[in-house]
């Protein structure tokens, strides 16, 4: 799974991942087994993807989340959770890479390259589904609830990033609460569902704060990274000012412009033809992935002072952990 990681970063996140490494493997297994349909077309797209080296990173923040308040149920509903919303996470980056055209994640061609758009969001909404049928096993209308409401905030962050695109003077709330829906809610989910578990401990509130941060630390490094693009990262250079979105580096570029300066990044982020070289002077000259990295420290140690609540375990120890891992990871 971490075959094209540095190697200082694969020994991180491996020993993280070694604590809970059973029940990632039962949850990898659950994946491949629910991503079965008799369609063949649905198996390849779906299985690329999901066969692929991804991170794995929302099936452990509920497995450590629903460990770290003592939940030792045999049901096991926490690895069920973790297969459910790496399913609709799937399901969110089939359609997003249709979305912003990408050509390239976890080091291999998109879906939608080999199979075409439309095989790609019909494939996108079968993992949807397929993760609503298993939500729908658990039979517990609160959590059903929880990700139903999470699905519409994401879909619902895409959309308001679609109302930005081209805008490079789009402010930073703007920027925070899209990416609060599109990528901090499904985090969010994660730890909460994982702290609902055991109802007895009291921080289900505290650990969804807690997602919802290191969820907003990782969107705002992924656009660092679409910048400085370590072989690492598997993922194009320069995407995000190819398709015209607004991340916070650019915005932070924008901010902290002359009105000279201002006025040419305005036409230059309209304009469909403008690639990164384009708009990297005015990064360096305002300091703007050095800005960016700030307010992702910021949010990191929101992130840590949530974890308060919780009893010492290493469990914690291994949340804590992954907000460190958030800030210096280069895939
Ligand atoms: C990619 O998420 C989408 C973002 C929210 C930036 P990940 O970086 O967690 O993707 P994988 O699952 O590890 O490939
Ligand atoms: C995250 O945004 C997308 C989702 C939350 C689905 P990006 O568009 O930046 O993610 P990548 O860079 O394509 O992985
Ligand atoms: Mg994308
Ligand atoms: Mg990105």
């Amino acid at each position: 799974m971490q075959a094209h990681l540095p190697n200082d970063m694969s020994t991180e996140i491996s020993k993280i991942q070694n604590l809970i490494q059973d029940e990632l493997q039962l949850v990898e297994r659950m994946l491949t087994n629910k991503n079965q349909s008799t369609v063949d077309l649905a198996n390849s797209v779906s299985s690329h993807l999901i066969q692929s080296a991804g991170k794995r990173l929302r099936p452990m923040l509920v497995i450590f989340s629903a460990l770290a308040v003592g939940y030792d149920d045999a049901e096991n509903i926490h690895l069920d959770l973790a297969c459910i919303i790496e399913l609709i996470h799937s399901a969110t980056l089939l359609h997003d890479d249709v979305i912003d055209n990408s050509s390239q994640r976890r080091h291999q061609k998109t879906a939608h390259l080999l199979w075409g758009n439309t095989a790609s969001i019909l494939s996108g909404d079968l993992l949807y589904a397929k993760a609503f049928r298993m939500i729908a096993e658990i039979d517990s209308p609160a959590i059903l609830y929880v990700l139903a409401h999470a699905t519409e905030k994401i879909v619902e962050g895409e959309l308001e990033h679609l109302n930005c695109r081209r805008k490079i003077s789009t402010s930073k709330l703007t920027y925070l609460n899209v990416i609060s829906a599109k990528t901090a809610k499904l985090f969010s989910v994660a730890t909460h569902l994982g702290a609902m578990l055991n109802p007895s401990v009291d921080c289900a509130d505290a650990m969804s704060e807690y997602g919802h941060h290191l969820g907003i630390i990782f969107q705002i490094m992924d656009d660092i990274l679409d910048i400085e693009a370590p072989e690492s990262l598997g993922k194009p250079q320069g995407q995000d000012v190819m398709e015209g979105k607004p991340t916070l580096p650019l915005i932070l570029a924008y901010e902290f412009s002359s009105t000279e300066d201002q006025a040419s990044l305005d036409a230059l982020f309209s304009n469909p033809e403008t690639r990164l070289a384009d708009i990297q002077p005015y990064i360096d000259k305002t300091n703007a992935l050095a800005l960016s990295r700030q307010e992702a420290e910021i949010s990191g140690r929101l992130a840590k002072d949530c974890l308060l609540t919780l009893p010492d375990s290493p469990y914690k120890q291994a949340l804590s952990d992954l907000v460190d891992f958030a800030l210096l990871r280069q895939h």
